[in-house]
């Protein structure tokens, strides 16, 4: 064979494994198997629902499939200090005390790269002060906690600490599970303002080797106004809802995949339980 057609067959297999679509997992089985396996590697999915409907659990399912698999986790919580996020994960079954964890808001460096790095109220807080610092000469400039430039800076911090974010080079590919609970936090008082936070976001952190799960906490009332930037930027939308509890008079869940690109998806609802010492399970709808 000519040194020419082994290069053509090179080329045409490489650009094969290019297009081959890497599927992560999302920690829960039947959801694998409704998505073709998994979310596409690098895809940013948008987890949304009302309050009590299972979201924060759905992102604890995730990053345990993560762990397990050896990738790092970025967790972020707004909600909730880690601490909380570890004890209702325990309730579930899923041990994330197994794995070192780095809370970005320490004084201190790590000195390997850890499994979880941590990104809660402190940790946002720490680098808002870091940022207000920063351009401080100039004055004005005064960062808050719960603003879209503060996350951007710490979610940068933490792929610097997993060594993913190289100085002026290519950073190494591992690949890495991002988890924001919840990003709507950041726009709570300007609900307007969602859709290009969630573009700003997107833009900064954003790379082929990181899969994101981003919470939209959906008010009763204010629907569209609140989950609908996400919604656009998104990938993927699972969306979490539970049926009238005065009506029902007891708590009936479901999730359906609103969409998923490049995946020929499940396009019914699962009822969805959450079972102490498992968490969430799905339940395909009869026929
Ligand atoms: N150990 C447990 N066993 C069974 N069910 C549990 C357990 N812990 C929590 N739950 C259920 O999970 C619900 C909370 O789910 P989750 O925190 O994921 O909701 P959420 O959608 O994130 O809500 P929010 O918008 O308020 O953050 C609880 O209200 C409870 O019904
Ligand atoms: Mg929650």
């Amino acid at each position: 064979m000519s040194s020419g057609s082994s290069s053509v067959m090179d080329y045409s297999k490489r650009v094969k494994q290019r297009d081959e679509i890497v599927r992560i997992s999302t920690g829960i089985k039947e959801l694998d198997e409704a998505i073709e396996g998994g979310v596409p590697r690098g895809s940013w999915i948008a987890i949304t629902g009302e309050p009590g409907t299972g979201k924060s659990i759905l992102c604890m399912h995730y990053a345990w499939a993560g762990l397990k698999a050896g990738d790092p986790v970025v967790y972020v919580t707004t909600e909730a200090e880690f601490r909380d996020v570890i004890r209702q994960a325990r309730q579930l079954g899923m041990d994330f005390e197994s794995y070192s964890t780095y809370d970005i808001s320490s004084s201190w460096e790590p000195q390997e790269p850890p499994q979880i790095v941590v990104v809660d109220i402190f940790g946002l807080l720490k680098v808002a002060r870091q940022l207000s610092e920063e351009h401080g000469e100039e004055g004005a400039r005064r960062y808050a906690v719960l603003e879209i430039q503060t996350l951007v800076a710490a979610i940068r911090e933490a792929y610097k600490i997993l060594g993913i974010l190289k100085e002026g080079g290519r950073g190494v590919t591992k690949h890495v599970r991002l988890v924001v609970d919840s990003l709507s936090a950041f726009w709570a008082d300007k609900p307007a303002m969602a859709r290009k936070y969630s573009y700003d976001l997107k833009v900064s952190t954003h790379r082929e080797n990181v899969t994101a799960y981003l919470v939209s906490q959906y008010a009763m009332t204010t629907k569209s106004t609140f989950g609908f930037g996400l919604e656009h930027i998104a990938d993927g939308v699972f969306h979490l809802w539970m049926e009238d509890v005065e009506k029902a008079r007891e708590i009936r869940r479901y999730m359906i995949i609103k969409k998923l690109r490049m995946t020929n998806h499940y396009r019914k609802a699962f009822r969805l339980d959450i079972e102490p010492g498992y968490g969430v399970r799905l339940y395909y709808e009869k026929d």
